[in-house]
C-alpha cells in the first residue's frame, strides 16, 4: 500500500459536514485578532473576478501547446535561473537550461553576473554541461576560449579563420536580473525589466529590501530537492496554488488548517503575480468533528514541533486561542533551533503559508514554518514530464553557511527516502503521487474540460489567462 492509501484511508468514511457550515473563516478577521499584526500589504485582500468558464484539457499534454510555450513563454518570460550565493565566487558558472535552451550564468570579476548562451560559436558544442568554476569559458570540443565577461580569448588554428573579427565574436548574452537573492533570465530583449514586470508584486515585498521573512538575502539554500515527476508542469503547479485539495490529500493536517479558508489574491492588471494565504490554528471548515482547542494544538506540536509535544509548555493557556499557541511555541522552538530572533514575527509570517507565484513558475514563500521557493519546468519536449524543485531556506546567524547539496529523486523514489524536509516530507510525497493521476486522467477525459471553483482555483485561471495572452501575441 503507497503513503497514498495509507493516510488517506482514514478519512474516505468520515461523514461531510452539510453544505451551510462550510462558510469559511475570514483571513483578514483572523490576522485582526493576532498577537503581532502582519506585514500591512497582508492587511489587504482582492477578490478580482475572473469569471467561470471551464478551461481546455489540451494545454497540459499536447505537443503543439508545448511548442507554441516554448516560442511564446519560455522565450519571452522572466524566469528564474538560479539563487545568486550558489555561484558567490568570480568564475562560478550555473548552466540552467529550458527545454531546448541552455545559458550559463557565470559570476563576474566585479561581482556582477553575466548570462550568455551556452553554444559555442565555432561548431556549436555546449561550453559547460553542468555547473562548475571556471578562470575562463574553453569549448571542450576544440578548445575556443572566451573570457568569465565572454570576450574571445583564444582560437585553435586562428590563421585559418580570417572571416573571424575578435573584436565582435562574443558570446552572445541573454538578460539577468537579481531580485531578492534570485537571479532572473530573460531571452527576450524587448521584454520589460523585472521590476516592471513583477508590477504591485515588487511593492508588496519591500521593492529590492524586503524585510523580515520577505527578506531571502537573509536566508541561506538549506535544502534543495529536484524531482522529476509523470505530468505537464503545470499539473504539477497547479497541485500548489490552492488549498482545496488538502482535505482529501492532506486529511492529517485538516485538524489545524482551514483548507477552504485560504484567501487568495488576483489582480486586475497585474498578469504576472497572484498570491495566497493559508491560515494555520483553526480546523477545516469541511470535517464533520470538532477538534478541542489541546487536539489543534498537539496536531500541529505532533508535525512541527515535536519538542513541544506533550509537554507543559505545549499544554493550551487560559484565554489562548490555538493560533495564539502555536505562535507561542513556534517562536520559542525556532528562535532555539536556528539561533535567531524570531520574537517579533507575526503569526501570519511565523505558521502560516503565504505564497506568491511569480509568473510563470517560481512561487517563493515568505514564511518561516514554511521558507519555501518552488519552480516547475517541463522536462525536455515531452508535455507529460516536468522537474518540480523544492527549495527551502533558513535564517542564519553570522557567517552565510554554503549551500547545500541537490538532492535529485527519481520518478520512482520517495521524498520520504531522503528525508530532508521533517514534516513537509509527507506532504509533499502525498502530492507526487497524486500529480501522475491527473496527468493521466486528463487524457482520459470526455468533455476535454475542467470545471475550476470560481475563488479557490482563481490562480489557476489567473496563470493560464497569462499563458493564453503570451501564446496571442
Ligand atoms: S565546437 Fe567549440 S571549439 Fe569547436
Ligand atoms: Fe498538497
Amino acid at each position: 500500500m503507497d503513503l497514498d492509501e495509507k493516510t488517506r484511508k482514514a478519512s474516505w468514511n468520515v461523514p461531510m459536514p452539510p453544505e451551510e457550515l462550510e462558510r469559511p473563516y475570514d483571513v483578514q478577521e483572523v490576522f485582526r485578532t493576532d498577537t503581532v499584526p502582519p506585514a500591512p500589504t497582508m492587511l489587504t485582500r482582492s477578490d478580482y473576478d475572473l469569471g467561470t468558464e471551464p478551461l481546455d484539457v489540451e494545454r497540459y499534454f499536447t505537443r503543439a501547446f508545448h511548442d507554441r510555450e516554448v516560442e511564446k513563454l519560455w522565450g519571452k518570460a522572466w524566469q528564474f535561473a538560479v539563487w545568486s550565493y550558489d555561484i558567490p565566487k568570480p568564475g562560478d558558472v550555473h548552466v540552467y537550461r529550458i527545454v531546448d535552451r541552455s545559458v550559463l550564468i557565470v559570476r563576474q570579476p566585479d561581482m556582477s553576473v553575466k548570462a550568455f548562451i551556452n553554444s559555442c560559436l565555432h561548431r556549436g558544442s555546449e561550453l559547460c554541461k553542468s555547473d562548475t568554476h571556471r578562470k575562463a569559458l574553453r569549448c571542450p570540443y576544440h578548445g575556443f576560449t572566451w573570457s568569465l565577461e565572454g570576450e574571445l580569448a583564444w582560437a585553435p588554428s586562428r590563421w585559418d579563420f580570417p572571416q573571424l573579427d575578435p573584436q565582435s565574436f562574443h558570446l552572445p548574452q541573454v538578460r539577468v536580473e537579481e531580485w531578492n537573492g534570485f537571479l532572473f533570465i530573460n531571452f527576450d530583449d524587448d521584454a520589460p525589466s523585472l521590476k516592471d514586470y513583477m508590477g504591485l508584486m515588487y511593492e508588496q515585498w519591500g521593492g529590492d529590501q524586503p524585510q523580515g521573512a520577505w527578506d531571502f538575502r537573509s536566508k541561506y539554500k538549506a535544502v534543495h530537492l529536484v524531482k522529476t515527476i509523470n505530468c505537464n508542469w503545470k499539473t504539477c503547479m497547479d497541485g500548489f496554488l490552492e488549498s482545496l485539495h488538502v482535505l482529501a490529500v492532506h486529511p492529517q493536517i485538516t485538524n489545524m488548517h482551514p483548507d477552504s479558508s485560504s484567501q487568495y489574491d488576483v489582480y486586475p492588471n497585474e498578469p504576472h503575480f497572484n498570491r495566497y494565504h493559508a491560515v494555520l490554528g483553526l480546523p477545516s471548515k469541511m470535517i464533520a468533528s470538532n477538534p478541542s482547542g489541546q487536539e489543534i494544538l498537539d496536531a500541529f506540536t505532533g508535525s512541527y514541533l515535536p519538542e513541544h509535544s506533550g509537554t507543559e509548555f505545549g499544554k493550551l493557556r487560559d484565554g489562548e486561542t490555538p493560533r495564539h499557541a502555536f505562535g507561542r511555541m513556534a517562536r520559542d522552538a525556532y528562535g532555539k533551533r536556528l539561533g535567531v530572533d524570531v520574537s517579533s514575527l507575526p503569526e501570519a509570517e511565523l505558521i502560516d503559508g503565504t505564497q506568491y507565484l511569480l509568473f510563470p513558475n517560481f512561487t517563493p514563500w515568505p514564511s518561516l514554518l514554511n521558507p519555501l521557493v518552488y519552480r516547475f519546468r517541463p522536462l525536455g519536449n515531452d508535455p507529460d514530464w516536468s522537474i518540480w524543485e523544492t527549495i527551502f531556506f533558513l535564517p542564519f546567524d553570522g557567517e552565510r553557511p554554503p549551500s547545500c547539496e541537490i538532492i535529485n529523486i527519481g520518478p520512482e523514489e520517495s521524498f520520504l527516502d531522503y528525508n530532508a524536509m521533517g514534516a513537509l516530507d509527507t506532504l509533499l510525497q502525498q502530492d507526487a503521487e497524486q500529480l501522475p493521476l491527473v496527468q493521466r486522467g486528463l487524457k482520459a477525459s470526455k468533455t476535454g474540460k475542467l470545471t475550476l471553483t470560481k475563488y479557490q482555483e482563481a490562480r489557476i485561471r489567473h496563470y493560464n489567462q497569462t499563458i493564453d495572452d503570451y501564446l496571442r501575441r
